[in-house]
């Protein structure tokens, strides 16, 4: 008797604990904002307009409101880690395409666009790469290989590469890196010849950080990534577009003038551009909240203003979406909410500025 009591008892109690911890429905989650939108994808998709975001496999494997608010908003996303050079060659010639694919086959089957990121960078590359001592040919072939299996895997469900990230310094030489020391200069027009014979389809993009609005070194830096595009299109090489980083913070953003200024110089290469991996810190702000808030949504609208003002520049990219997964945390060691949604999937003031931006530029768009 005793006994058949605590076990009811139990049952009640984990029927208590779990119904307190489920989240409510995402349909609960209001999303208003003053241009009354359903939605940034809807506003992108009347102008053709690519609205993107970065993913990462923890919110989309586990969080059912992280899928249901990408799904809704976006047009296009962009694995965060998941198609890097060290998650898809863990060791030598032994490809592991499980997380990649995961995150193609749930866009593929929601009517979202995956652009690749990224082929070529100096970053996250597998141990075995880095501890390497490599001939020329070796390093030729490592690489060859490496960006022909993974865009020929994806021909057809990806429609874009970065195929060469971050290639420039901070005084705007090239970057000092494996490629660079083992290769040449070369290695970057190679890396575009590769992708586009693996894919002759898919739209090929150098990706560059801190390259737009923030004065001298910012101007420095464009004129490099001009020249830098430009002798490449000269040459032959097949590139389509220029991808702009954009990891600003609420203390210190480039402005709008800044950017459209960039985004019409680059404008000249006659390539598309998008504005990528955009995330906007509040850290070194002394402000009340709802001020940094409001300087946060002021800071996104430039950003997105000066690309829908740019006809050239197509796309803009959040680094996620939501405060809950960003990088940024670990990244500086210190909180922060540089996102447009908070960690509860409540839109931000940054949220309204974006749909705003998008509701009003319809009209003037081609
Ligand atoms: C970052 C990811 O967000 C982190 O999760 C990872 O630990 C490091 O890389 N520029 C880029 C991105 O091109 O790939 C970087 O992403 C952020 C800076």
């Amino acid at each position: 008797m005793r006994k058949k009591y605590l076990w009811f008892v139990g049952l009640l109690l984990m029927l208590l604990v779990t119904s307190s911890c489920a989240m409510p429905p995402v349909e609960s989650v209001a999303v208003p904002n003053q241009a009354g939108a359903l939605s940034l994808r809807s506003l992108a998709q009347a102008q053709g307009f690519g609205i993107g975001s970065a993913v990462t496999l923890k919110g989309l494997r586990k969080d059912e409101r992280y899928r249901q608010v990408l799904v809704r908003e976006f047009t296009q996303i962009m694995p965060e880690n998941a198609m890097k050079f060290n998650a898809l060659q863990p060791q030598r010639d032994r490809f592991n395409f499980a997380a990649a694919d995961e995150i193609v086959d749930f866009a593929n089957d929601r009517g979202l666009k995956v652009f690749g990121h990224t082929l070529v960078w100096q970053r996250a590359l597998p141990a075995w790469l880095k501890a390497g001592n490599w001939t020329r040919e070796e390093l030729l072939d490592i690489l060859h290989k490496h960006i022909t299996t993974a865009v020929s895997r994806y021909r057809g469900r990806v429609f874009a590469w970065d195929v060469v990230n971050e290639a420039l310094s901070t005084d705007s030489s090239l970057r000092d890196l494996i490629w660079l020391r083992g290769i040449g200069p070369e290695y970057i027009d190679l890396a575009f010849q590769w992708a586009r014979e693996a894919d002759p389809n898919a739209r090929l993009f150098y990706n560059e950080y801190d390259p737009s609005g923030w004065g001298a070194r910012a101007e420095q830096k464009v004129d490099a990534l001009y020249n830098l595009i430009a002798g490449m299109k000269e040459r032959g090489v097949p590139i389509d577009g220029i991808g702009l980083q954009m990891h600003v913070k609420v203390s210190d953003a480039p402005t709008y003038e800044g950017v459209k200024k960039s985004l019409e110089r680059l404008a000249q290469l006659d390539l598309e551009i998008q504005i990528t991996e955009t995330d906007v810190r509040l850290v070194g702000s002394s402000d009340p909240l709802a001020t940094q808030l409001a300087t946060q949504a002021q800071i996104y609208d430039g950003l997105i203003r000066a690309c829908l003002d740019v006809p050239r520049c197509n796309g803009f990219w959040f680094w996620g979406f939501t405060d809950r997964y960003s990088w940024i945390s670990g990244f500086t060691g210190k909180p922060d909410g540089p996102l447009i949604f908070d960690r509860f999937y409540q839109p931000k003031p940054a949220y309204d500025a974006i749909a705003q931006a998008l509701a009003e530029s319809e009209a003037s768009r081609p």
